[in-house]
């Protein structure tokens, strides 16, 4: 369980009475479950919310600034945002008490060029060795949404790493293989999923070409290392977290029991994806229907 709710009010008194930060304890309790799940081995994972314009405002007043530090990158598109972003080195499975030391709140300058503190990282931390990729990819899902979705969270599920080392490291491979795992899969990630190959963890090169992928999808496998998802608020991207991780269970169980063969006997066909989709009014990914096994 989490602490009592004298974390959600962390440093200076807040400037209106009574105004509290829940994204705080929400973002440590998606870590919680995320580690719950196997998904976040010793520093595994991070994860991200962008504030929203009352939350913003709060802090602006309420917590003081530190210098600012250049970004990775340049992120016009997230410039004067603030963002509530787990440490560099912060472990999961400890995301529970005092979130101070594991969590931080940064606000991007007008410009997009640099960041600077305003709460957290009490122990001297700093934001995650992924924020410039979370940067690049907030903007570019703000872009997607119109603005709705607010949470990238970044795990390191066993299924999907493994199924990294099976498959063609390619959208429509892994989308086609995923979505005809389980009949809820059309329904979380009816864009599809992106695909990066082996980058080196934290570096511009992996943070660019997430950003790439993710202004077309809602989730991004990271080959031999991660799965990556947004979403609108905390349970929407661990749900499809959640989803996403339980079709590579189910591709994978489904194989295994098959001799290895992903050629299943009771495969779910393109016409069935159609129909699920038809039937609750979503857009599929064209691109990815028909032509080779469909
Ligand atoms: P951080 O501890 O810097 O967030 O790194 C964890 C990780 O999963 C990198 O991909
Ligand atoms: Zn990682």
């Amino acid at each position: 369980m989490l602490g009592p709710s004298s974390f959600l009010r962390p440093g200076p008194p807040p400037a209106a009475e009574g105004f509290e930060l829940p994204c705080i304890a929400e973002l440590g309790a998606m870590a919680w479950r995320g580690f719950g799940q196997g998904w976040h081995e010793r520093n595994g994972g991070n994860a991200s919310y962008r504030l929203t314009a009352l939350e913003a405002a709060w802090v602006r007043e309420a917590c003081p600034a530190g210098p600012w530090e250049p970004l990775g990158a340049l992120a016009p598109g997230v410039g004067g945002e603030l963002f509530l972003v787990s440490a560099t080195g912060s472990c999961f499975h400890a995301m529970e008490g005092d979130l101070a030391p594991l969590l931080g709140i940064v606000e991007v300058d007008g410009e997009g060029l640099a960041w600077r503190h305003r709460w957290g990282f009490s122990d001297g931390g700093r934001p995650t060795s992924e924020f410039t990729g979370h940067l690049l990819i907030h903007q570019a899902r703000m872009a997607a949404t119109d603005g709705a979705a607010r949470v990238i969270y970044h795990a390191h599920p066993t299924s999907v790493v493994a199924l990294s080392k099976l498959l063609p490291l390619n959208p429509r491979t892994f989308t086609r293989a995923l979505w005809k795992a389980m009949t809820e899969s059309v329904m979380v990630f009816p864009e599809g999923l992106g695909v990066v190959g082996c980058l080196v963890p934290g570096s511009l090169e992996l943070a660019r070409a997430s950003a790439e992928q993710m202004r077309r999808f809602p989730a991004v496998i990271w080959a031999s290392h991660g799965l990556l998802a947004s979403g609108e608020g905390f349970d929407d991207a661990f749900g499809r977290m959640h989803a996403i991780v339980k079709a590579a269970d189910i591709h994978l169980a489904a194989r295994t029991a098959n001799g290895g063969s992903d050629r299943f006997p009771n495969e779910l066909p393109d016409a069935t994806l159609r129909a699920i989709a038809e039937g609750l009014g979503l857009q599929l990914n064209e691109a990815f229907l028909g032509g080779e096994g469909a």
